[in-house]
């Protein structure tokens, strides 16, 4: 009797072990849990079978045979077997959901170099991957006092509070004296370790996690999941955040490493254009001005910001090959010689040998080499014709002629903006794009503006090409 109670009392401490390692299945390492297992199930049969050995004083097979009550434990751990089996399988299913969402932000993130562009590619299937119900994306600000909205999804939109800045010191507080790069804060604790969540608190929020975005061991923003119901995040998830948001720090990386290039050039390009104005004062002012009407231009057609900010940077770099010609045949005040008059059209072939190494960065050669082509294909360099000549070309070639026609040159005086609309009508399908051209006349007479007041205020132009162009513009003085 004492035989039989000694196995039954191992026989439930095994089981126990068993369903304790069970239920903590995930929390222990898949090096150790195998062994663990077959250990303590080989234990729980050998004492089951000793148990009925005990008390039967016969052989197992015969005991299987006459007892039935003996399949149960037997079926209970072939159960346990499947269930740990089935929950490892679905384990592997959601592991390998995440690494799929992983590839796809990585591959979306590294596909763009504008920021939110990035965002607005990743940040919804990366919030469907997590049990939160709304995510954003910030930044820090240049002097790394706010942390800034670029992007959010989910709930974020239905909140009725301004999270469109966020005090940068708090969070980085934060996550330094958690000591940790990801923080989640819900429960009695949710308001005090980050002022922030007092204000989230008051929208019914109840679950925050923030994540740290970072580049070279520097800050450069966070990713923040809300959510207003109880959830639970497990490790697996905490490290899944934290693979996204290394994609999306890189990601980020790159194209502010990119808008680092194309500010850098642009610099270089703007002081190129004022050379060319040098040269040739009768053209001061005309690229800054084509610039600004062709992006005042594209925004009344509809263009999206990234078109607008390529017609004005093509706009300001479109006669840039005329660095290349010699003054003289520029400023020569009467009519030009049919070999002078060749040499004024290289401009567009050496503008395009300047801008070609920054093709990638900032793809404007279509209009540098373009804007003197016309629709009817008498044009040059390459006597283009109708919807053959890139569409940023032929809008930036009407906004060219409009100032040219409406500025003082070294052999005529300016016209009046009517006269230049009329010119514009007159010459549309033989020079100009021929809706184009009515939609730029009807431009022009419904804000009613003249020669001295084409460009639009220092904010609006700000608006249209974003703010890097603006500062590299001031920059470059
Ligand atoms: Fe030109």
């Amino acid at each position: 009797m004492l035989d039989i109670a000694a196995h039954l009392i191992t026989l439930i401490l095994v089981l126990t072990g068993i369903g304790y390692i069970s239920c903590h299945y995930r929390r222990i390492s898949n090096e150790i849990r195998p062994t663990i297992m077959a250990i303590l199930l080989g234990y729980a049969l050998t004492n089951i079978f000793e148990l009925f050995l005990a008390y039967t004083e016969q052989p197992i097979y015969h005991l299987l045979i006459s007892y039935p009550n003996s399949v149960i434990p037997m079926l209970l751990i072939g159960g346990l077997l499947l269930s740990i089996q089935s929950s490892e399988r679905e384990q592997l299913e959601i592991e390998q959901q995440r690494l799929i969402v992983l590839y796809n932000i990585g591959n979306r993130a590294n596909n763009s170099l504008d920021v939110e562009e990035i965002a607005r590619n990743t940040l919804s299937e990366l919030l469907e991957a997590t049990p939160y119900s709304g995510i954003a994306l910030y930044l820090a600000s240049k002097n790394q006092e706010y942390l800034e909205l670029i992007w959010s999804e989910g709930l974020f939109k239905e909140l009725d509070i301004d999270l469109s800045m966020i005090a940068a010191k708090e969070i980085y507080f934060t996550f330094s004296i958690l000591n940790s790069d990801i923080i989640s804060l819900s429960g009695p604790e949710f308001c005090e370790k980050l002022p922030l969540c007092t204000k989230l608190k008051l929208a019914g929020i109840t679950n925050v996690l923030a994540a740290e975005l970072s580049s070279n061991r520097n800050s450069i923003g966070i990713l923040l999941f809300i959510a207003n119901n109880d959830i639970a995040i497990s490790d697996e998830q905490r490290s899944f955040i934290g693979s996204a948001c290394r994609w999306l720090s890189t990601a980020i990386n790159n194209a502010n490493s990119v808008d680092d290039l194309r500010t850098a050039y642009f610099k270089i390009a703007l002081s190129f254009s004022k050379a060319i104005e040098a040269k040739d004062p009768y053209t001061r002012g005309h690229s800054d001005r084509v610039a600004t009407l062709a992006s005042e231009f594209s925004s009344y057609l509809g263009l999206d910001k990234q078109q607008i900010e390529k017609v004005y940077i093509g706009g300001r770099l479109h006669d840039i090959g005329k660095i290349g010609i010699p003054g003289s045949i520029l400023n020569k005040p009467g009519s030009l010689t049919e070999e002078e008059y060749d040499l004024i059209k290289e401009h567009t072939y050496k503008g395009l040998e300047i801008v070609q190494p920054i093709n990638h960065y900032m793809n404007v050669t279509d209009i540098v080499v373009y804007h003197h082509e016309c629709y009817d294909g008498s044009g040059y360099p390459m006597g283009l014709s109708g919807e053959k000549i890139p569409f940023l070309a032929r809008i930036v070639s009407i906004a060219d002629a409009f100032d040219a026609m409406t500025s003082d040159r070294a052999y005529r005086q300016a016209m009046s903006t009517e006269q230049a609309l009329e010119n514009i009508k007159k010459n549309k399908e033989s020079q100009f794009d021929p809706l184009l051209a009515d939609h730029f006349i009807n431009m022009i007479e419904k804000k009613k503006i003249n020669e001295d007041s084409v460009r639009i205020t220092a904010d609006e132009l700000a608006t249209l090409i974003g703010e890097v162009f603006s500062n590299a513009e001031e920059a470059a003085g």
